[in-house]
């Protein structure tokens, strides 16, 4: 088995109709704004409930009309950390099932030229030492957005990290399951490859301009 297969084996990629059914819309050059909104959001949904389905829970006593039972609560806190702006695209599907979660905001763009990101802004809540930090940015191109801001949760001492994105292409996938082997990676799709540009092929274009509608 190649390298690059065995990385994709370890990432979580969605497989439902609904998911490959939005993927097209939101692929599709003709989507409006408002479409490409509400399924982002469908598909976001989806990344989330995947995204937490083996959190950690704790037994509770509940006392139903009838009678006491067992019942549970979610046992970690919750930080979800968008990469501005278009992490903010995932951030209110995953408030939808943690309504309590707290949300860090990483900025960076990705500089045209170079490729390389560039920070413009941090604001980071208590308790990413001991939460579960979901970073969240829809599109993982080279990887290195993803990369500097998995690194600088670590360095504010996050060491429970995954990361949700909802188009990845296979270089991005590499990049931090080599550097990060113990974040995993949840996405919607795994495209073909980068084109010179660094962009996402086959892809849906600029996530960020197409969800804000600035393009
Ligand atoms: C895009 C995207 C990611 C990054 C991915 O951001 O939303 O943050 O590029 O590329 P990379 O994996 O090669 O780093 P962009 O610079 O368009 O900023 P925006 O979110 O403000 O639109």
């Amino acid at each position: 088995m190649s390298k690059r297969q065995e990385i994709l084996d370890k990432v979580t990629v969605i497989d439902h109709p609904v998911v490959a059914r939005d993927l097209s819309i939101l692929r599709d050059n003709t989507t409006g704004t408002a479409e490409f909104r509400a399924a982002l959001g469908r598909i976001a949904t989806i990344l989330a409930y995947f995204a937490l389905k083996d959190l950690p829970l704790r037994e509770t006593i509940i006392e139903t009309p009838i009678t006491k039972t067992e019942g549970c609560e979610i046992d970690t806190e919750i930080i979800i950390v968008p990469i501005l702006r278009a992490g903010l695209s995932l951030v209110d599907a995953i408030i939808n099932f943690i309504l309590d979660a707290k949300v860090g905001h990483l900025g960076m763009y990705r500089d045209e030229e170079t490729h390389e990101p560039v920070d413009y802004y941090s604001n980071l809540p208590d308790g990413v030492k001991d939460g579960l930090v979901l970073v969240v940015d829809p599109m993982l191109a080279t990887g290195g957005s993803a990369d500097d801001a998995i690194g600088f949760m670590k360095n504010q001492g996050a060491n429970n990290i995954r990361f949700i994105s909802l188009i990845a292409a296979p270089e991005g996938l590499e990049r931090i399951s080599e550097k990060y082997p113990d974040v995993s990676i949840i996405t919607a799709a795994v495209d073909e490859k980068l084109n010179s540009d660094a962009f996402i092929v086959p892809g849906l274009g600029d996530a960020g301009d197409r969800y804000f509608g600035t393009t």
